[in-house]
């Protein structure tokens, strides 16, 4: 029925009954609450002294009074039906709603014991109780009629509150579903998790984390030299800052230079500083960068890019911890630490003579290899669970991942590393609301997965076309013009296959 049409049928006190009850669908109470209220409505608004919900149990196999209102407690606890018995049983089962005006005849089994205690006015109704096609229960109501009074009305109502209590079922399965769904999925999460380390923001929880953060607490207790080797976004430059700020040094500057990013022209500049005069457009004299790390933390980020000019200059830092500024003769002594990365094979660039043999040895002091996120999985659950927190308080959001996205995330070789897992996480933070799936995910994440398959593999019917051209081609002693006419092609045709098929011709 429409609403249109209810609204039609209905006279004033039904209309707030439908109202009311559409109130309590909203508030999301447990489906037990929510039922009482509707029982509870029928009392106020319509005078129903006496009524109950059965839901039809199927560990017990029978109809159970889940909700009643007026009866007592052992009239409750009496409240069982088999499928098909008695009124309530019969109506579960046909799905037919059943009113009974005189409560003596025999159709009524007075199961509850209820009768005893009824004027003897009341009629008996039992209407279904539906979840989409299905029927889950009775909702039953013993109610005095006037002769003014509907009773097909009266039905239909009931018709109606045992829809929408259907609904307020669905609802709390739903609801619970979810939250079981949740729940394990939270389960899943911390198990995957496992013990997490971090220091300085530094974030993992496989073997190689571990010991790279105990090195770091080692080293930075040190002023030793420090070589960080890895593929482009595995944290280097974040490593590099760790070491200076645990270290002794970390009131003084850290001051990082990109060997790759500054022309080979300026960088001597840049790093050593020069004196008035020294070049053309020299006006001033200018303090290098060793200089103005004095005392703290030189970081040389690229340093496989260092050009071999400039590399007996580095050396000599490293050596003598002496500096000389361009177009001057002084040496000026400076304490800096210095760490250097590189995303390339140093020692494969020696080889080549691109860099110099005893630059490496001082620069390697100590050196530490970080390995990329695909060597270590097991970072990747924590690590998007620390960029969520990070993005969803910055973004002011809440967004969460599901267990499938995250196995699908773990998968994905992210070649750029945790730079990479950062915008990732970052990007679906901004977009997206509620809970991360797998439809939400990037289409390359899935490519990936496949990209083992062969391009391109030839169909049978290709197979055959080849196999023969070939017979008619050995047929014909490679005269390709009669070769073409027993195969009824064109020679033009014929070229275009050999060609695409990468037949050779033997010649004789
Ligand atoms: N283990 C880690 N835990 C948390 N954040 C990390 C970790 N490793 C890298 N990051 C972050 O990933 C990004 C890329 O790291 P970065 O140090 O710039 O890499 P690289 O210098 O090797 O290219 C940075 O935002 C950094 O903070
Ligand atoms: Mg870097």
């Amino acid at each position: 029925m429409t609403e249109e049409s209810a609204r039609k049928h209905l006279s004033t006190p039904e209309i707030t009954i439908i109202n009311e009850v559409a109130k309590i669908l909203s508030k999301g109470m447990n489906f037990l609450d929510s039922v009482g209220e509707v029982l509870k409505i029928l009392y106020s608004f319509w005078d129903v002294k006496y009524s109950y919900i059965a839901l039809y149990r199927k560990d017990l196999k029978l109809l159970k009074i889940v909700k009643a209102f007026g009866l007592k407690e052992d009239e409750v606890e009496r409240g069982l039906f088999k499928r098909g018995e008695g009124i309530v049983g019969k109506v579960y089962k046909s799905g037919v709603p059943v009113v009974l005006s005189d409560l003596s005849v025999g159709a009524y089994i007075n199961r509850t014991g209820l009768k005893d205690r009824l004027e003897g006015s009341e009629s008996f109704i039992a209407v279904p109780v539906r979840v989409g096609g299905e029927i889950i229960g009775v909702l039953a109501v013993f109610k005095s009629f006037d002769k003014k009074d509907s009773v097909e009305k009266a039905v239909e109502l009931l018709i109606i509150l045992g829809t929408m209590i259907g609904m307020l079922y669905k609802l709390e399965e739903r609801i619970n579903l979810e939250r079981q769904e949740w729940e394990e999925e939270k389960k899943a999460l911390t198990q995957a998790l496992g013990k997490k380390y971090s220091l300085e923001g530094i974030i993992g929880r496989s073997i190689a984390i571990k010991n790279l953060i105990d090195l770091i607490e080692k080293v930075s207790q040190t002023d030793t030299t420090v070589l960080l080797t890895g593929e482009s976004g595995t944290g280097k430059s974040l490593v590099a800052k760790a070491i200076h700020f645990l270290s002794s040094r970390k009131e003084k500057p850290f001051i990082t230079i990109n060997c790759s990013a500054i022309p080979e022209t300026l960088l001597e500049a840049e790093l050593f500083g020069y004196e008035k005069g020294a070049f053309t457009g020299a006006y001033t004299s200018k303090k290098g960068k060793f200089e103005i790390a004095n005392g703290g933390t030189v970081f040389l980020d690229e340093i496989g890019d260092m050009p071999l000019s400039l590399q007996p200059k580095i050396l000599r830092v490293l050596q003598d911890r002496e500096i000389e500024k361009l177009g001057s003769e002084r040496s000026i002594k400076v304490d800096v630490r210095i760490i250097s990365a590189t995303n390339k094979d140093l020692w494969d660039l020696v080889q080549k003579g691109s860099f110099r043999e005893d630059l490496y040895y001082r620069l390697s002091v100590v050196p530490i290899h970080i390995p990329p996120l695909r060597e270590r999985k097991e970072d990747i659950p924590v690590l998007i669970d620390h960029f969520l927190n990070l993005f969803n308080q910055r973004y002011n959001k809440n967004v969460r991942i599901d267990i499938k996205a995250l196995e699908i995330m773990m998968e994905y070789p992210w070649p750029g590393n945790i730079r990479e897992l950062e915008n990732t996480i970052e990007r679906l933070v901004i977009l997206k609301d509620g809970i991360i799936r797998e439809k939400d995910l990037p289409s390359y994440f899935f490519v990936e997965l496949h990209k083992e398959e062969p391009k391109h593999l030839p169909s049978i019917i290709e197979l055959t076309e080849r196999e023969e051209i070939i017979k008619a081609l050995e047929k014909t002693g490679y005269v390709k013009s009669r070769a073409a006419k027993l195969l009824g092609y064109t020679l033009r045709q014929l070229d275009y296959r050999i060609q695409k098929y990468r037949i050779e011709l033997k010649k004789f």
